[in-house]
This record gives C-alpha cells, sequence and structure tokens, in this order.
C-alpha cells in the first residue's frame, strides 16, 4: 500500500490560505488520482479503519456533506452525521458552540463542520484536540472546495499557473469564490477577472489580499467583455439566503446567464464551471456542451475529499 509520508501535518483545515503550499498542494493532488485509480478499481486503502467521523451541518449541503461521507465510508471509516444541527442537536437548546466542540471531541476522532457564521470554524479549532475539517463557514471560506476546483483546473486545463479565470456572480457572499481566489493568489502568472453587480462586489479584505499577493485582477459588471479571454468560467450562484432586503436578490439574481450564446462567444477549450447547486445562471441545454465541466468538478471532490482525510486521519 501506498503510505508515503506526508510533508506537512495538516491537522484542522479551516482556510484556503492553508495550502498556499505548491509541495503540498502536489501531494493533495498526488494522492486524489491515487483514490480515483483505486476506486475505478474497487481497491481503495481502508485508511480510516476504526475512525469515527461526525459531519456536523447547520446548513444545506449536497455535495460537501456527501462527497465527504461517501469518502469517509469508502476509506473504511465510520460516520456519524447531523444535516441540520441548529434543529436537530443541542444546539436548538441554546448550546454553545464550544460546548458542542467539547462534546464532539468526546465521541469521534474529527469533525467535519459546517456553519452559517463567518470565523466559525476557526473558534471551533481553538477548543478542539481533534481535527476541524471547515466545511464552509457563513459567506466566509470553503476551503475544500478551493481544492477541488483547483484540481479540477489542472485536470481539465493541463495547469494551474499561467490562465486566466472570470469569476462571475455573487462575489459577496460566496465563500467558495473567497477561498478559490486566495487559493489562486499563490499560483503564477494568473489572471483573475471579477464580474459582478456593484452590489455583489468582492470584499475590499481581498481586493487588498489580490493586491498584496501581486496578481493581476480586472473588476467589471460586463461579462460579454471577458467571454473570449479567459481559459475558466467560474459561474456562481446568488447567495439568496444571505441577504437582508429579499428584494435586492430579486433586482439581481438573473443578471448573468451562461446559455448556448455564451457558449458560441468563448474560446474552443475554455470550460465552464460551477461549485453548484445551479438555479438560473447556466442553462441545462449546455451540459451537454464538452467545455461543461461542473458535473466532473463535482465528481473530482470525492477524491479531494478522500485524499485530505487520508491526510489527516491515517
Ligand atoms: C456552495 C456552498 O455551499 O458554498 N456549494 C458547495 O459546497 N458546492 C455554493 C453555493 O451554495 O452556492
Amino acid at each position: 500500500m501506498f503510505r508515503k509520508k506526508y510533508t506537512n501535518n495538516l491537522k484542522h483545515i479551516i482556510e484556503a490560505k492553508q495550502f498556499s503550499n505548491r509541495k503540498l498542494l502536489k501531494e493533495i493532488f498526488n494522492r486524489a488520482d491515487y483514490m480515483k485509480e483505486k476506486d475505478k478499481k474497487g481497491k481503495l486503502p481502508q485508511s480510516l479503519k476504526g475512525k469515527r467521523i461526525a459531519s456536523f451541518f447547520y446548513e444545506e449541503s449536497t455535495r460537501t456533506r456527501f462527497s465527504f461521507e461517501v469518502a469517509a465510508l469508502a476509506l473504511g471509516g465510520k460516520i456519524v452525521s447531523t444535516e441540520k444541527a441548529s434543529q436537530f442537536s443541542s444546539v436548538a437548546k441554546g448550546e454553545t458552540l464550544k460546548d458542542t466542540i467539547r462534546t464532539l471531541n468526546c465521541y469521534v476522532h474529527a469533525i467535519i463542520m459546517r456553519h452559517n457564521i463567518e470565523g466559525s470554524a476557526k473558534i471551533a479549532a481553538q477548543y478542539s484536540r481533534i481535527p476541524i475539517i471547515n466545511a464552509g463557514d457563513g459567506k466566509g471560506e470553503h476551503p475544500t472546495q478551493a481544492l477541488l476546483d483547483i484540481y479540477t483546473i489542472k485536470k481539465e486545463i493541463g495547469r494551474i499557473d499561467n490562465f486566466s479565470i472570470a469569476i462571475i456572480g455573487d462575489l459577496k457572499y460566496g465563500r467558495t469564490v473567497h477561498s478559490l481566489i486566495y487559493l489562486l493568489e499563490s499560483r503564477k502568472r494568473v489572471k483573475i477577472y471579477l464580474v459582478s453587480p456593484k452590489v455583489l462586489k468582492i470584499p475590499e479584505e481581498h481586493i487588498n489580499s489580490l493586491i498584496a499577493s501581486g496578481t493581476y485582477f480586472e473588476e467589471t459588471e460586463n461579462l460579454g467583455e471577458v467571454l473570449d479571454k479567459v481559459d475558466v468560467l467560474y459561474v456562481t450562484r446568488v447567495q439568496k439566503e444571505r441577504f437582508d432586503n429579499q428584494k435586492e436578490y430579486e433586482k439581481i439574481k438573473d443578471l448573468y446567464k451562461v446559455d448556448k450564446e455564451t457558449m458560441k462567444k468563448i474560446k474552443e477549450n475554455t470550460i465552464i464551471m460551477h461549485p453548484l447547486p445551479r438555479v438560473t445562471e447556466i442553462d441545462p441545454r449546455v451540459d451537454t456542451d464538452p467545455r461543461s465541466a461542473y458535473f466532473r468538478q463535482a465528481k473530482n471532490g470525492l477524491y479531494i475529499r478522500m485524499a485530505l482525510l487520508d491526510m489527516i486521519l491515517r
């Protein structure tokens, strides 16, 4: 069995900047490739045997929760799961995050947590002896999504340096966007086009971080002007649940749409990505176009999460 030692001692996974190290990223990719290959042969390593993992979700999820849980089970681990922690755990009785985390520490070997409040994964890690994996913290970050996104870019276009990407939609509340941008800052010669209406503009701290890292970026409201310039179109959903004012949401929810017309305007080898779920921002009629990579992207999530669980818990 492939039992190579990893260079970095990953414990908690809280933010994308933990993966700025090129060597670490390469190791994760190699491990994900290995898992994919072994899965095809039905011979996945049982490296999580004897490990119990809590999947503690305060917010809805399909891909993140299922891919993490399936990854853990397929590697021989056991999962205990709450899909609506705020309702079906003692959180509903007013228990604090700190006490919840301390309690779970008594029962399991790792916690995969999705929370509605930004910064909560970081706080959870402060009270946890066992690994905390951030599966999304409000409008904050979604680091494992960024890893599967960049892994998908590598698989689809063959490189993760020297390429251009348009990130479209909700740059304000989209945590996948936030983590992806942090990760892209550690790559070389990446051009980022940030496409959003003014009200969903990328937060100031990201602008500062992009500038500090020396990453090329442009902000625009006009999707049309970047379509033929990029290798990757990363489309996102307007995060309805983060709006205080639903009228505001209605006004901007359909601003950008990738459809057959869009596909005519992008380059022959530009790929379309989306963290999913999509609502109206990608017309299902483009799903069969070979450049639509979003379901392959979702599948890659399974192998990236196997790699991560293996690194952390083996
Ligand atoms: C995203 C999320 O939860 O942040 N989904 C996911 O994990 N793939 C994106 C979204 O909800 O729009």
